[in-house]
């Protein structure tokens, strides 16, 4: 089979005749189509540095007139003959922060077309669609937007312009080739964005801020029983969670308008409040939600800072507290590829999801916002500024700030690493009581562990019990779903942690304090915020989209039952004595 080689990224085979856009994308090269390959808009170019192609098509000859002989070439146009070499021209992108993107094949949500709209028979609209039709691109009706822009720029001659192109339908009528679509995932805590160039499925942008619905509540409980009491309850938490999404889009920097995709991914709770839809059914027996389904509204309706004509999605519901997240978590994770897995998204909510052969279960447990860093005494968000990692030793502390500079807090896994360090240490005992010790000093008759004194960054004894309930939690959860599955901790093939907090984790003391099983550390991957990956390849992938389907048909969602002295059990720091 020839080999494609594209420089700085890598080598692949391909069989021979495979068209050449379609190859990149397969193998993950980050490449832009505008008009979903067919050679109308030049955004795929490459440039041949050796090898053999296909003769170049008329089209590409119109396209790139004299490039054609500096050895550039359209890759959609483009059939890979024999080996050859390539060069991606290099588009500059945010970088991905801290997760691991699976590569996907990319089916083009959108087409950005090169069109001239002139004045004609038997209407500018119907000349430009039938226009459009005859390029191959399959449209079937227009938005108002895309007809007032046709009235102001209808000529005799045609004015050019780029027609936006989803889902059959003309969106938009624009000057460039700049299309693009924002995921979103809506953590009870906080809310993480990503801005995706539609045409090559590269992210251009990324940002983060807490859920400005934590002024109703800092829990799932807490907003159902806001959205089932008061009178306008559903309406202000929805309006919150809108203004925290366009605050995002606004740090995004992106003309509002040219976002014609949104994605969604987020907890039940969450999901029902962003659609306005009152999540009152989650709050009590059988804690079922209103709708599990993907549901999709325009962005005018929503009052998302974005096209208004933008297709607004959000992916399914598992059952009861597990949503889109966890959906998200699981697309991301390539769940479905491996035999006997457990996989844990640990939020405000933590999510466990344990897979043995073809059966699939998940459960939810209100975790609390420890891990994220709220509620604690020098708690924060993993930002700049945050503590992630810290070791103790004799002879003092040492530890890692996220962007480096000065302490201004500590974020989940900097307690994780405290805990398990404390532990070691003897300087904190299983049942979570802190010992004397250096580094330990008392405070108001209680004793607190100094981290930072100059900037005073403690760990107070109230901090380890929150974070002790926060572990026992998801530990219950972890021990239920393998022992319901008759998974034994040593069959365990790979143990996924999702979640920001998760990616700054250190595996061996996540295992000492208890919150993963205890495995070979080779074994445990960090995919990031899985949710949010999962909510991009939603967007851009129709094989993502049929697999979170198929999820949410497959997977079962159970309730652990909840018993006293089970969880008390639990609370006690330290390696996993088995399920
Ligand atoms: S010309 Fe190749 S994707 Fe548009």
């Amino acid at each position: 089979m020839p080999r494609v080689l594209v420089r700085g990224v890598g080598e692949f085979e391909v069989e021979r005749g495979a068209n050449l856009l379609e190859a990149l994308r397969k193998f993950g090269v980050p490449i832009a189509a505008g008009c979903g390959g067919h050679g109308l808009c030049g955004m795929c170019r490459v440039r041949v540095v050796a090898g053999e192609l296909s003769p170049p098509t008329r089209r590409e000859a119109a396209l790139l007139s004299g490039l054609l002989e500096r050895g550039w070439r359209l890759a959609c146009q483009a059939t890979v003959m024999g080996d050859v070499e390539v060069e991606v021209p290099v588009r500059r992108t945010a970088g991905v922060k801290h997760r691991l993107r699976p590569s996907i094949s990319i089916s083009a949500p959108l087409f950005l077309v090169p069109v001239k709209i002139v004045e004609d028979t038997p209407s500018v609209e119907e000349a430009l669609i039938s226009g459009l039709r005859r390029l191959g691109v399959d449209v079937r009706t227009s938005s108002i937007r895309a007809l007032a822009a046709m009235a102001v720029n209808a000529s005799r001659g045609g004015t050019e312009k780029v027609a936006v192109v989803m889902d059959g339908e003309l969106v938009d009528l624009i000057d460039d080739y700049r299309g693009f679509g924002l995921a979103v995932d809506i953590g009870t805590t906080s809310v993480a964005a990503s801005l995706v160039d539609l045409a090559s499925g590269s992210i251009v942008g990324e940002e983060v801020s807490l859920n400005a619905q934590l002024k109703f509540g800092g829990d799932i409980i807490a907003r159902i029983q806001y959205a089932a009491t008061r009178v306008n309850g559903v309406r202000e938490l929805q309006e919150a969670v809108m203004g925290t999404i366009n605050s995002l889009v606004e740090r995004l920097k992106v003309p509002h308008e040219r976002i014609y995709r949104v994605v969604v991914a987020g907890n039940s709770v969450m999901l029902h409040l962003f659609y306005g839809v009152n999540p009152r059914t989650l709050g009590s027996l059988p804690f079922e939600p209103v709708f599990r389904r993907s549901l999709s509204a325009r962005g005018a309706e929503l009052g998302l800072r974005v096209n208004p004509q933008a297709l607004v999605e959000s992916l399914p519901i598992l059952g009861g507290y597990v949503g889109g997240d966890v959906v998200g978590d699981m697309l991301a994770s390539r769940i479905l590829e491996y035999g006997t897995v457990m996989m844990i998204d640990v939020g405000t909510n933590g999510e466990v999801v344990v897979k043995k052969g073809d059966k699939l279960v998940a459960a939810s447990t209100p975790a609390g916002p420890a891990f994220e860093g709220v509620g604690l005494s020098h708690g924060m968000m993993a930002v700049e500024g945050a503590v992630e990692r810290v070791k103790v030793g004799w002879g003092g502390v040492e530890y890692r700030v996220i962007g480096g500079g000065e302490p201004q807090g500590i974020c989940g896994s900097g307690y994780i690493d405290l805990l398990a360090e404390l532990l070691r240490m003897g300087l904190l005992s299983e049942s979570g009581r802190m010992m004397r010790g250096p580094q330990v000093r008392e405070k108001e008759g209680v004793l607190e562990f100094v981290l930072d004194e100059e900037r005073g960054v403690t760990l107070t004894q109230l901090d380890v019990r929150k974070l002790q309930l926060a572990i026992a939690a998801v530990k219950m959860t972890e021990k239920y779903l393998l022992k319901l599955l008759k998974v034994r901790v040593e069959e365990l093939e790979k143990v996924i942690v999702a979640g920001d907090f998760g990616y700054h984790l250190d595996p061996s003391n996540a295992m000492e304090v208890g919150l993963l099983p205890k495995v070979d550390e080779s074994l445990v991957e960090f995919i990031g915020n899985g949710s949010l990956t999962g909510a991009e390849m939603y967007m851009l992938s129709r094989e993502a989209r049929d697999e979170a389907l198929r999820l949410a048909d497959v997977c079962e969602v159970v309730e652990v039952p909840r018993h006293d002295r089970a969880f008390i059990e639990e609370l006690k720091l330290g390696r996993w004595r088995e399920p």
